[in-house]
């Protein structure tokens, strides 16, 4: 029962559960992403893999902020010609959509990681571009129209597999670029990536991070999160939209369903608690749902929109 009521189709995808492991959080091994799935998530998305191997930069990489982190990671990755053997492991370890994030410096470099990821065995590609700590990529390209819509054409000309495009939040008119991605062939939005942000320590007198600036993440960004949510679906019906920031029990997840999200994302509050917060989160939904006689999850989806 309780799977029926919070079964969601997404893009092609089949989801048991609408939470879903953001990018950069326990998205490294096929053992970690595992943990996720058992922990009751419906799908996991990876960390960020490039082309090349990245180090990321050096610590501190991470800040504990007000009800929040601030993280410039740097993009650490192994780069996707190694990557592809994870991504061959997660496929013999489970049966779960697994979602590759994605990024590049150009359009052609994005179109070979998403092609190599997809022949590995993702079910669905993020394209993370909206990053906000890396130059010359993420959200340079992301606030960008016109390198965005061709990003997105040369990963949909090179793959057949659903493609995610998760947008930043850092930008004047989120609904523009909303409406670039559809109009380039982006299956979905992932809304939204961690929020520009900066930490001083007052004894140095000096940023902390070693990257000065990075982006904020956690229960401080929920509410913008929402209001972007919100903004798309207010303006867009038929776009599906992953929401994601801040969401950490069943209530956050549910104000995400109102405002327009067909499935979720959660990150930092796997930190804060553990992978069993999609349990905790999915035993709330379905209690609620029950509680209010709706059917499915997907019936609640844009309901504050109503007038
Ligand atoms: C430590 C850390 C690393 C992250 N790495 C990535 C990444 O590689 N790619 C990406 O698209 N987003 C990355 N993010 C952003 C998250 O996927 C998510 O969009 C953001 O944290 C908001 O969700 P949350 O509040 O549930 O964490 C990272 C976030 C954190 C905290």
């Amino acid at each position: 029962m309780e799977g029926s009521l919070l079964r969601v189709q997404l893009a092609g995808l089949s989801l048991d559960y609408p939470g879903m492991l953001a990018s950069g959080v326990l998205g490294y091994s096929a053992e970690s992403m595992f943990r996720v799935i058992k922990g009751g998530a419906g799908a996991v998305v990876t960390k960020s893999v490039g082309l090349y191997s990245r180090e990321g930069y050096a610590n501190p990489t991470v800040v504990q902020a007000k009800s929040g982190l601030i993280n410039a990671m740097g993009l650490p990755n192994p780069g996707i010609d190694v990557y592809v053997g994870e991504i061959r492991h997660v496929k013999a370890l489970f049966c779960q959509p697994l979602i590759v994030s994605v990024f590049g410096y150009s359009a052609e470099e994005y179109a070979v990681v998403a092609k190599k990821a997809a022949e590995a065995g993702a079910d669905a590609l993020e394209l993370n571009i909206s990053c906000p700590h890396v130059k010359q990529t993420g959200s340079e390209i992301g606030q960008n129209p016109n390198l965005l819509s061709e990003v997105i054409k040369a990963v949909k000309d090179v793959v057949k597999i659903p493609v995610f495009v998760k947008l930043s939040p850092n930008v004047t008119d989120l609904v523009l670029l909303a409406n670039v991605a559809i109009n380039a062939g982006a299956d979905a939005l992932t809304i939204v990536n961690t929020l520009r942000a900066i930490a001083i320590d007052v004894e140095t007198t000096m940023p902390i991070l070693n990257n000065i600036k990075g982006g904020l993440s956690g229960p401080a960004v929920k509410h913008v999160a929402l209001r972007c949510v919100y903004d798309i679906r207010e303006k867009i019906e038929h776009v599906p939209i992953i929401g994601c920031g801040g969401i950490s029990n069943w209530q956050d997840a549910v104000e995400f369903f109102l405002a327009g999200a067909n499935a979720i994302q959660v990150g930092t509050a796997i930190g804060y608690h553990s992978p069993e917060v999609f349990q905790t989160i999915n035993q709330g939904i379905t209690k609620y749902l029950k509680r209010k006689q709706f059917r499915s999850v997907n019936e609640i989806v844009g309901l504050s929109h109503r007038r």
